[in-house]
């Protein structure tokens, strides 16, 4: 607790290629959120590799969680509790995070309380917006997942729609690698975008009618062909317009489910989450599509979009009351997010 009397959270967030630890007050003051990103170093390979991430994570937690601690102008004995990832993504890289974790909270004796990753990007809306309460419905797009979900309270998920194949956030990756822009791919593609015609090819939009689930291989696998057909014809590809045409394919598609999703649940109120969030694009249209439906609009900036550890430590505020977990805590590559306190309730009766 600081001196003022705030419940402290230290967020802990190694899941893929970000370190980051961060101190929030009262579950949406940020006093400090600081990410050690590997983006550099994976950019050589065109993708995360998991074993360097892993390796990577280890070098740069300890001072990552120590700069977190001093930029919040606290003590480590002030600290409440601490929030971890524990799952989905990179075991290796989970598993220094929860590592981490355990041992402060052992040596700190405070209580551990782990954080499922979709349900930290879903929290993120809440730092921003202190009048944001559930129930919503919430896009989460990433590199790794593609869900609409159903934020019935908090630390209470129903998966509504996901993707088949792959994520949103992977297509933009793999486009982006095609075109010879670099990893990750999102943001190059988005600056791209913005000096193309986004009617300029017709990439397709697979619809489905008796489910909110997506799929992006469809169109993923078009812009591949397109590119190399064009290359074969020795033509030059304007990568602009391929950048602003399948970003719209992608944010037509995601917007379209979210709003049923709203409209199935008539809760008026969206959010979206997640790396692909950042996107101007997805952000303009959610919220023009948000205002027709007279619905209320909220997502984090950029840099809370992107993996953080104050919207781990955000949801572990939330989760504290209902959740826990000892020094047998594990990290899990694939976990779901549905019915997450029962998950725990089990593994403690085990
Ligand atoms: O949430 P995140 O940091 O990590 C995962 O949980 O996967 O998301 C990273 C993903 C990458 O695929 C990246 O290309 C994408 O988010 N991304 C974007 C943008 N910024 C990041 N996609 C589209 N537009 C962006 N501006
Ligand atoms: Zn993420």
């Amino acid at each position: 607790m600081d001196k003022s009397g705030k419940i402290l959270t230290l967020g802990i967030e190694s899941s893929c290629d970000e370190t980051s630890a961060s101190v929030v007050a009262n579950g949406r003051e940020v006093l400090s959120n600081i990410i050690s990103s590997q983006i550099e170093i994976h950019k050589a390979f065109g993708g995360v590799v998991p074993e360097i991430a892993s390796r990577k994570h280890v070098e740069v937690i300890t001072d990552v969680i120590d700069s977190a601690v001093k930029e919040a102008g606290v003590s480590l004995h002030d600290i409440d509790r601490i929030g971890v990832t524990f799952g989905p993504g990179l075991i290796g890289a989970l598993l220094v995070g929860v590592s981490a974790a355990k041992t402060m909270a052992s040596v700190l004796s405070i209580p551990l309380v782990p954080v499922h990753h979709i349900e930290g990007h879903i929290c993120a809306n809440f730092i921003e917006h202190p009048e944001l309460e559930p129930p919503f419905v919430c896009l989460v797009a990433s590199g790794g997942h593609s869900h609409i979900v159903d934020c019935r309270d908090y630390g209470d998920f129903v998966i509504m729609g996901r993707t088949r194949d792959d994520a949103a956030g992977e297509a933009f990756d793999k486009i982006s690698r095609a075109l010879g822009l670099g990893y990750p791919g999102g943001p190059v593609i988005d600056r791209l975008a913005k000096s193309g015609d986004p009617e300029a090819i017709r990439f397709p939009e697979v619809h489905f009618s008796d489910s909110l689930d997506f799929s992006f291989s469809g169109v993923k696998t078009a812009v591949l062909n397109y590119i190399n057909s064009e290359k074969a014809k020795g033509r030059d590809i304007n990568k602009a317009d391929v950048c602003a045409s399948f970003q719209k394919a992608v944010v037509d598609i995601l917007v379209e489910n979210l709003m049923k999703a709203n409209d199935i649940t008539g809760y008026g109120k969206i959010c979206i989450a997640g790396g692909v969030a950042a996107n101007s694009c997805l952000r303009a249209a959610a919220c023009d599509a948000a205002d027709k439906a007279g619905a209320k609009f909220f997502r984090p900036s950029p840099v809370l979009c992107t993996d953080n550890g104050a919207m781990t430590a955000c949801a572990a505020h939330y989760a504290a009351p209902v959740r826990s977990a000892g020094p047998d805590l594990n990290a899990y590559s694939n976990v779901s997010i549905e019915n997450i306190n029962g998950f725990f309730d089990k593994t403690h009766d085990d």
